[in-house]
């Protein structure tokens, strides 16, 4: 079914994410036939540009962040045309009934704000939007990770956002729901008969989680120092990727039945009390070194980060779900910024097998492993041992079953904004935060916080373009297991 016309509202319009990731997406939905005649994207920040200036920050944006292929100057050119500017001010009256005048008298296209700027300023935005009489029964906002910076501040800006908005009305982004091969864990667990009845303690010795980035942090120093990698990436984006590999099969994939999977799994968190940070956590910064041959400067040296700053830009974490499916099953997370490769994945390592009849000059027995790679890259391999080819009696070996996405689907895979910014459209919440999701997250998180605050637990130095402190590495060797390294290697064969 083709999609309503939208008047997308964009706070922060001139921002990062508006400029990197929000723009590109809704061209590339655009170019894909999706956007509706009439559909219009009225950006919104507090400087002052016309229209025709935006539309060229936006034309140099989009080409900028846009593959070479994927322009076409016709539909550029049409995508351009839906674009308007209006500068306001979130703090004061400058600018709403200007913004009013856009929005209002219109056909009834779907009103949408997107509230891409700190979030300090989503209460503030919301009662403007409000007093300006521009919340529709029908309108939604959406509103940018992070959420508050504790459960306190995410309390409260879930309360002003609520006295606006009504629940299903908000749209909170969660940008790693959107990725194809997040959502794939879904369809891995529940499309397929083979994994499930495997899918729990009994077979599962433990769960890894490695978010690695080898970005350092891009001109955002000042967010990033208030908020450090426990608040940037594991309260969010690792959650939600925990939720996915260990909540139970929801009654189906409509409206609430997901988030209600997920939040029970964030209500099942192990606490991490303070006497289990120095077992259970690592922080960590990383200090100067060199990632893909080129030397990077420490963190404490990057433009906008305070000298001295203990911020954390590593966390390591063993994490426990406290259910009957997951009980003593750790999850191992770890998340860092200048690690040696950008990679994300989940390993799921089974049990070995219960009895052996193979001697031991047959070689080396391996457990078997699932590892779901989410970039890049993305594939699902299955790790098995088979039978070594050849005469000589037998000998075993794992070797990797293999299902490429690229090899298999081949064509480009679209943006996780691409996803969601239509799913907004769609009014479908899925693949969103709820309230209490989000707050739950926080809760849990915020006793790390809290852990590290009382004990002074400084960070500890790492070289960039490694894997982080040793201590990360000490976290799961403690414990008998290792990180997972990268695929067997096929000279093995
Ligand atoms: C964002 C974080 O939410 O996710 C960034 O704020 C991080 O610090 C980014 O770089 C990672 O996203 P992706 O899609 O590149 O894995």
């Amino acid at each position: 079914a083709s999609l309503p016309a939208f008047d997308y509202t964009v706070f922060g319009g001139t921002g990062d994410l508006a400029l990197r990731k929000l723009l590109p997406a809704l061209y590339l939905r655009d170019r894909a036939g999706q956007v509706a005649a009439g559909s219009r994207i009225i950006a919104v920040s507090r400087s002052a540009l016309t229209p025709s200036d935006y539309r060229a920050k936006a034309d140099t944006a989009i080409r900028r962040h846009v593959a070479a292929d994927e322009l076409d100057e016709g539909l550029l050119d049409r995508f351009l045309g839906r674009l308007d500017y209006v500068s306001v001010d979130a703090t004061s009256d400058s600018g709403w009934s200007e913004l009013a005048g856009r929005l209002e008298g219109r056909d009834e296209p779907v009103r949408i704000f997107y509230l891409a700027t700190s979030p300090s300023l989503f209460g503030p935005i919301c009662d403007r939007l409000r007093s300006a009489g521009l919340v529709t029964p029908d309108a939604r906002v959406v509103l940018e990770k992070p959420i508050g910076r504790d459960l306190d501040s995410a309390r409260e800006i879930n309360e002003q956002v609520g006295a606006v908005f009504a629940e299903p009305q908000i749209y909170r982004i969660d940008h790693y729901l959107g990725k194809e091969t997040v959502q794939n864990l879904l369809a891995l667990r529940f499309a397929n008969s083979l994994f499930e009845p495997l899918w729990n303690a009994n077979h599962i010795d433990h769960v890894q989680i490695t978010v690695a980035e080898t970005v350092g942090v891009e001109g955002r120093g000042d967010y990033y120092d208030h908020s450090g990698a426990l608040r940037d990436m594991v309260q969010n984006h690792l959650l939600q990727l925990v939720c996915l590999v260990g909540m139970e099969c929801p009654i189906s994939l409509a409206q609430e039945s997901v988030r209600d999977e997920k939040l029970k799994v964030l209500r099942s968190l192990k606490p991490i009390e303070q006497d289990d940070i120095a077992t259970c956590t690592v922080r960590g910064q990383y200090r100067a070194g060199a990632v893909a041959g080129g030397a990077v400067p420490a963190y404490a040296d990057e433009p906008g980060i305070p000298a001295g700053s203990g911020t954390e830009t590593f966390v390591a974490l063993k994490v426990e779900i406290d259910n009957w499916r997951w009980a003593r099953v750790p999850f191992y997370l770890r998340t860092g910024k200048r690690l040696p490769a950008k990679m994300s994945e989940i390993v799921i390592q089974f049990r070995p097998i219960p009895h052996s009849i193979f001697p031991q000059t047959a070689g080396e027995l391996q457990a078997n492993r699932l590892i779901v790679r989410l970039q890049p890259d993305e594939s699902i391999r299955l790790h098995l041992m088979t039978k070594e080819p050849g005469p000589g009696g037998m000998r075993v070996r794992p070797a990797p079953l293999n299902l490429s996405f690229a090899e298999t689907f081949g064509g480009r895979f679209p943006d996780a904004y691409e996803r969601l910014l239509m799913d907004v459209v769609r009014g479908n919440p899925t693949l969103f935060m709820r309230r209490d999701e989000v707050e739950a997250a926080w809760q849990w998180a915020e006793a790390i916080l809290e852990g590290w605050k009382a004990r002074r637990e400084q960070p500890k130095p790492y070289i960039a373009g490694t894997w982080g402190p040793s201590q990360a590495i000490a976290l799961i060797e403690r414990d008998g297991r290792t990180w997972h390294e990268d695929e067997i290697p096929s000279a093995a064969f």
